[in-house]
């Protein structure tokens, strides 16, 4: 309490905050939250709007450049985004490194940090044309590392870009194709994936997205704040929650087990937490969510699918919901809640979801790095805390203890 005193009197302030719960780290012009209201905007422009009716690129371009593009601006941001797709050859051999069934988030992590030894022009952050160079090379070769992971895992070879399909084409069919097998891009789940990238390019300072500044503040160069943020969102509190809420889901089975799953999430002698439920700002219902659950039934329909998990987390969600305990802590779906039940359908195995969050939010990170760099006001990040340890001792010969 002392010290504190002594803080507050020479510099007039001292707060404490565990988890940052009230404190902005930072101004912002890239995303706007009301998680009372439930809204979610991106430089103005509602999720709702841009995950119906723009694409992946086009929220890409408005992040890093402020404003939606034109279509003769769209279509050169994407030729030159796709420009970039391809990995340096020897990056291949960097995967062989790894164990066999290696989390493909422990390769990522290891990749795009690697990326800082092959991409030397490119690290130079005070020049604002290498930024844009850097944020470009990321995001187009975050497809191709994630796929790579993937196709590793599968032992299956990898597959190089086809720069004529779409962003998120390319992505499918570096996952899902074969060599030496045409592979068709299936036009409802190209559109279901993009839209789920829409979803997840940016949130304002989420944790992932503060380690990327906080580890950027330092001048680190842009891939190794990006790895920092890979390893940040693979936490199941985080980017992990969707692949925990699927395994939950599968967990609880069928519907007429939801009722013991709610009991334990309210037992505070029980550890369990509804996967997929609750958010640090969102106390209504996540705007995500809601387009998510919409394209879950999309994807169904164009693949003539059903999974009896969806309805099982349907009836959770009506249950919870009417639940006294939900309510009062303002606990409601988030986007993680339906996202693996579409990414299941899809095909993608559940150790591949976070990968997919993070390929979808470096669009987010970059975006927030440059932006952090190009502030004038900008300072390396350095919290304070709140010290109780001992106050001073001293010294005790080991001999004499
Ligand atoms: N199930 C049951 N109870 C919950 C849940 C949940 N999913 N989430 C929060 N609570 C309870 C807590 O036990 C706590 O109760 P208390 O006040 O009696 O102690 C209260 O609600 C507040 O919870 P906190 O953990 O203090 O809230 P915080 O804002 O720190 O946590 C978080 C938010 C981490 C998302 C939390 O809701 C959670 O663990 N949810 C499950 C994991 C999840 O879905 N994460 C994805 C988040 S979205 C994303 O990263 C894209």
């Amino acid at each position: 309490v002392t010290d504190i005193r002594k803080l507050y009197a020479q510099t007039g302030m001292f707060t404490y905050d565990p988890g940052f719960t009230s404190t902005a780290s930072c101004e912002s012009t890239l995303t706007y939250i009301d998680g009372d209201e439930g809204v979610l905007l991106h430089r103005g422009y509602p999720i709702g709007q841009l995950a119906e009716q723009s694409s992946f690129m086009e929220v890409a371009y408005l992040l890093l450049n402020h404003e939606l593009p034109s279509a003769a601006e769209l279509d050169k941001f994407t030729y030159t985004i796709s420009r970039h797709t391809m990995l340096h050859e020897q990056l291949a051999q960097f995967y062989r490194g790894f164990r066999r069934d290696a989390h493909p988030m422990a390769i990522m992590c290891g990749v795009v940090g690697a990326l800082s030894a092959f991409y030397h022009d490119s690290t130079d952050i005070a020049d604002p044309h290498q930024r844009m160079i850097a944020s470009h090379r990321l995001i187009a070769k975050m497809p191709t590392i994630a796929a790579m992971a993937y196709k590793y895992s599968v032992g299956q070879p990898f597959l190089y870009p086809d720069n004529s399909l779409s962003y998120t084409g390319n992505f499918l069919r570096m996952t899902f194709g074969v060599p030496a097998e045409p592979y068709e891009v299936n036009p409802v789940v190209e559109r279901a994936l993009d839209r789920i990238f829409i979803l997840h390019a940016d949130h304002e300072q989420n944790a992932s997205t503060s380690t990327v500044r906080l580890a950027g503040s330092s001048g680190a160069n842009p891939f190794a704040c990006i790895a920092a943020g890979i390893a940040c969102l693979w936490g199941p509190a985080h980017g992990g929650a969707n692949e925990a809420a699927l395994n939950m889901l599968r967990e609880i089975g069928t519907p007429d087990r939801i009722p013991e799953y709610i009991a334990r999430a309210k037992d505070k002698n029980d550890p369990f937490r509804l996967m997929g439920f609750g958010h640090r700002v969102y106390k209504n219902y996540d705007p995500r969510a809601t387009v998510m659950q919409k394209t879950v039934r999309e994807v169904f329909d164009s693949l003539g699918v059903s999974d009896p998990v969806f309805e099982t987390a349907l009836q959770l969600e009506e249950i919870a919901l009417k639940d006294e305990y939900f309510a009062e802590k303002k606990l409601f779906p988030n986007v993680d809640f339906y996202s693996g039940v579409i990414l299941s359908a899809i095909g993608f195995p559940t150790t591949m979801f976070t990968a997919l969050f993070a390929l979808a939010r470096t669009v987010g990170w970059v975006a927030q790095w440059n932006e952090m760099i190009s502030d004038p006001e900008q300072k390396i990040g350095r919290p304070r805390q709140l010290y109780t340890g001992p106050t001073q001792r001293d010294y005790v010969p080991v001999g004499e203890r």
